[in-house]
């Protein structure tokens, strides 16, 4: 449809077409507006009047749900949409194009009845199951703005979140599984209210039969509402291209995580583009990415991504090893998966199984996997590489681009994958390495801060909800004097342009591919009575990529040991998830602080992880360091 033209790509005419998108940017993604339905389509690509805040699109009018679900049900009704597979509940379910537009219009008809209307939050807090699909949709359907929580976080991260967005409904079940073992969402919601000061209007609940419900007052049966609406008309409402389409919460350097709020037309143009020209995207094409739509992948390649394309999504509930390592590949096999996306730390995971889980299925439908999340390592790709015989594509971003920002586009056969690398800034993203300090770019081969310089492309957060000061203050304004994105990554480019990352500049550590704020875990673990002060970092893990660990010092040392420790691991997990739970705590006099009282959080993962420490000559007291030094000798004894 325009310069990409169908054959594959030299890396040439692919940095022409980069540069063409930044020295251009309205005329490119007008282009690629084409992708998607509108309503009213844009004549302008951008409004950039009131720097960083990008509008794009601004008089185009559109719907995600439309472009996701209508488009295909009216040209393919009968093609698969939704594959739910639950290994938990032994359950497979699939919903055609023409299925899945019924349930989210009686979804949507049902908020409808609740008293939903345009830009009314709703919060969804819901395992792997197609309900959850079919209420994200309805809610693009009426412009309501979701907020998914992702089911592993517990009652306080919850609570917070409720604080913020203040839903006029959530969404819920009885419960979610892992591994075989229920786990009852009902309680933690219950107590995540008790907690909250927001009261939302109705609590929606879906019953799994997996656990029991305590019904209260302002609970409704899901299923039941949904029945009672079945054949009443919604039609997609049109929306301005700005309009939120929903809030995901992630974490920063704050112990308050941050509402990245996403708007319409830009981000379902975004989408189209890269299923286009990343992720191998085919209409009638089955797409499995593994993640959960609690996080930025779920919503992008999970959700809106596939279906916008025309795809059928695999929503899997399960985990990557059970009921045994072959799962994910029996999938493909039996959906005929087109391409795969994943988390390095399941790819680590089935490295350390038998390969003839992998080699004993059909895989031939597969043209590509993809991976992100947190970095790739080098062993990991060489053995996905070899094993499956297709490329695998390590692809960087974050929840706040919702899309990639580096990677190898489809179609650059002349462009080595180099283990390591993501690859090279994709077209939109005006990638910088620069010096934390000047904001001067870096010379190839120098660490410096990955940055983007504004406007950030379509699809992009367009803020961050109920702050915008604070969206302008946390992200264009931590590198000075410039107008550039931070990342908080740390990055090397080389002479060709390949940028490699070496982790966080700030204080979010990754633990099996999700991202938390170690803030976060401090505060959960200073919630228990007999903590005084508390530092958690990220360490490096075999599997997980990092684990929290916590130091702590106790209000009355001689109350430390195991069960004082399992105690605080205990508050983690219900304030935060068990994903937060630190692999082990301890016990300290003090924390290594600098004279103004800044936690040496650096110092204290090296000495963990056995490395130099580095120039400690900030340091306020030593003896701090010291304990640490003296405990990590007696832990490496072990
Ligand atoms: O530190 C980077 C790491 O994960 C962070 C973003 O996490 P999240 O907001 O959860 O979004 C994940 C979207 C895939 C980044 O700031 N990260 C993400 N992808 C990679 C990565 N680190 C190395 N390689 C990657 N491919």
């Amino acid at each position: 449809m325009n310069e990409w033209g169908n054959a594959a790509l030299r890396l040439e005419d692919y940095q022409d077409l980069h540069r063409a998108s930044i020295a251009e940017p309205e005329r490119f993604w007008l282009q690629e507006a084409a992708r998607i339905d509108w309503s009213q389509a844009p004549t302008r690509g951008l409004d950039f009047s009131r720097p960083p805040f990008a509008r794009w699109f601004p008089d185009g009018m559109t719907n995600l749900c439309a472009n996701a679900v209508d488009r295909w049900a009216a040209r393919r009704p009968e093609d698969p949409a939704l594959i739910a597979v639950s290994t938990e509940t032994d359950t497979e379910r699939t919903y055609s194009f023409a299925e899945l537009l019924a349930q989210t219009t009686a979804w949507a008809a049902a908020f409808r009845s609740l008293g939903v209307g345009v830009g009314d939050r709703v919060l969804i807090y819901m395992p792997m199951i197609a309900e959850a699909v079919f209420a994200m949709l309805a809610c693009a359907r009426i412009g309501a703005v979701h907020t998914v929580v992702f089911g592993g976080f517990a009652s306080g991260a919850l609570a917070a979140r409720i604080d913020d967005a203040a839903p006029k409904v959530i969404v819920a079940a009885d419960a979610g599984s892992r591994m075989g073992r229920i786990i009852p969402y009902k309680p933690l919601l219950d107590e995540a209210l008790g907690m909250a000061d927001h009261r939302p209007h109705k609590v929606l609940m879906v019953d799994r039969g997996l656990a029991p419900i305590h019904w209260a007052h302002h609970d409704i049966d899901a299923r039941a509402l949904v029945e009672a609406n079945r054949h009443v008309e919604v039609a997609p409402v049109d929306l301005p291209s700005s309009h939120p389409s929903y809030i995901l919460y992630t974490s920063g350097t704050t112990g308050k995580p941050k509402g990245v709020q996403r708007d319409t037309g830009g981000y379902a143009v975004a989408l189209a583009a890269s299923m286009e020209h990343i992720f191998f995207g085919q209409p009638g094409g089955v797409f499995f990415a593994t993640s959960d739509i609690g996080w930025v992948v779920g919503h992008s390649y999970i959700v809106y991504g596939p279906l916008i394309a025309g795809m059928a999504t695999i929503l899997y509930e399960g985990a990557p090893t059970r009921p045994d390592p072959g799962v994910f590949w029996r999938l493909v096999e039996r959906h005929r998966v087109r391409a795969m996306f994943t988390a390095p730390t399941a790819l680590r995971l089935l490295k350390k199984e038998d390969p003839r889980h992998l080699t004993g299925y059909d895989r031939s439908s597969l043209k590509a996997l993809f991976v992100a999340g947190e970095p790739l390592d080098e062993p990991t790709s060489r053995w996905i590489a070899d094993s499956l015989g297709v490329p695998i594509l390590d692809n960087y971003w974050q929840t706040e681009t919702g899309w990639p920002i580096l990677t190898l586009c489809r179609g650059l056969t002349d462009a080595p994958v180099k283990p390591g690398s993501p690859g090279l800034p994709v077209y939109g993203f005006d990638v910088q390495l620069v010096d934390e300090a000047s904001g001067e770019p870096v010379p190839a081969g120098d660490k410096g801060v990955v940055a983007i310089a504004a406007p950030l492309p379509p699809g992009c957060l367009t803020t961050i909800w109920n702050d915008d000061a604070r969206f302008v203050r946390t992200y264009f304004q931590s590198i000075p004097g410039k107008m550039l994105y931070s990342t908080f990554d740390w990055g090397v480019q080389d002479e060709e342009g390949y940028t490699f990352i070496l982790g966080r500049t700030d204080d979010v550590i990754n633990v099996a591919g999700h991202r938390l704020g170690t803030r976060e875990i401090e505060e959960a673990v200073t919630t228990h009575p007999a903590v005084a002060d508390a530092a958690v970092v990220g360490v490096h893990d075999e599997i997980k990529g990092q684990t929290p660990v916590a130091f702590v010092v106790l209000k009355d040392a001689s109350r430390a040991g195991e069960a004082l420790s399992q105690e605080i691991i205990q508050a983690v997990a219900r304030e935060i998830g068990a994903l937060a739970k630190p692999s082990s705590v301890n016990f300290v006099p003090a924390l290594p602080k600098t004279r103004s009282g800044k936690v040496l959080r650096r110092a204290l993962q090296a000495i963990w992880e056995g490395r130099d420490p580095g120039d400690l000559t900030t340091i306020d007291d030593e003896t701090a360091l010291k304990a640490v030094l003296a405990l990590r000798r007696a832990a490496a004894k072990d």
